[in-house]
């Protein structure tokens, strides 16, 4: 089916943040408690309105419907939508600082079809057009695979805190970017 990847902008955000919370519960289910997952929603997964400002969140729609979501950052805040602090909201200049890999979910049902990766491939192709040569992020038990297949490293495991549960495992990776992007 004919899908469309575009810029995400303003308008988009009350759509993406019922795609996100669909995502989430309906992604994971095997990797997080229900407890952590709605917990999560709207404070560690949610839509970071910066990046849309920054136009550095992307959109897959299906027949005008969005899909999948997900971008990538200079701006030094790893995950999570309180991008509004002025540590959070810091510029990294390349080429020695390492862009952000961003907020990637994708629809229930839509899983497994390669939209991860093109979201992927649409945001370490911009990180190189600005400047970067190396991206990392936080990556969820759910999205480690995803960046493992696409050459992205394990730096460290963490946990990140959600204000009255059990802090939620990540996987702190990263990836020295090539002129083509998203190979592993
Ligand atoms: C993580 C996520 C974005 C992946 O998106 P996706 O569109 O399913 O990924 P792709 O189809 O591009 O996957 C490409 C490859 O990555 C690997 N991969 C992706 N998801 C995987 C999974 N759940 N288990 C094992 N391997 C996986 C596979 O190698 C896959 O290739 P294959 O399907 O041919 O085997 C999606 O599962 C999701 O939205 N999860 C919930 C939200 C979330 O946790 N996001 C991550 C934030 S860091």
């Amino acid at each position: 089916m004919e899908h469309n990847l575009r810029l995400a902008n303003e308008m988009d955000v009350p759509v993406l943040m019922a795609l996100i919370e669909r995502s989430v519960h309906g992604l994971q289910a095997a990797y997080y408690s229900e407890e952590q997952r709605s917990a999560a929603v709207g404070t560690l997964f949610g839509v970071d309105l910066q990046l849309i400002l920054d136009q550095t969140y992307y959109v897959i729609e299906v027949e005008g419907n969005p899909v999948a979501c997900g971008g990538w950052s200079y701006r030094r805040l790893m995950c999570g939508t309180a991008g509004d602090s002025g540590k959070a909201t810091e510029i990294i200049r390349p080429p020695e600082g390492r862009a952000r890999i961003r907020a990637f979910f994708v629809e229930p049902g839509w899983e497994r079809r390669g939209l991860g990766s093109q979201l992927l491939a649409a945001s370490e192709a911009a990180c190189l057009t600005a400047g970067f040569t190396e991206v990392e992020l936080a990556a969820t038990l759910a999205g480690e695979p995803l960046y493992a297949r696409h050459g992205y490293k394990e730096d460290r495991r963490g946990e990140i805190e959600v204000l009255g549960v059990t802090p939620l495992p990540v996987v702190y990776m990263w990836k020295k970017l090539s002129q083509s992007p998203s190979s592993s």
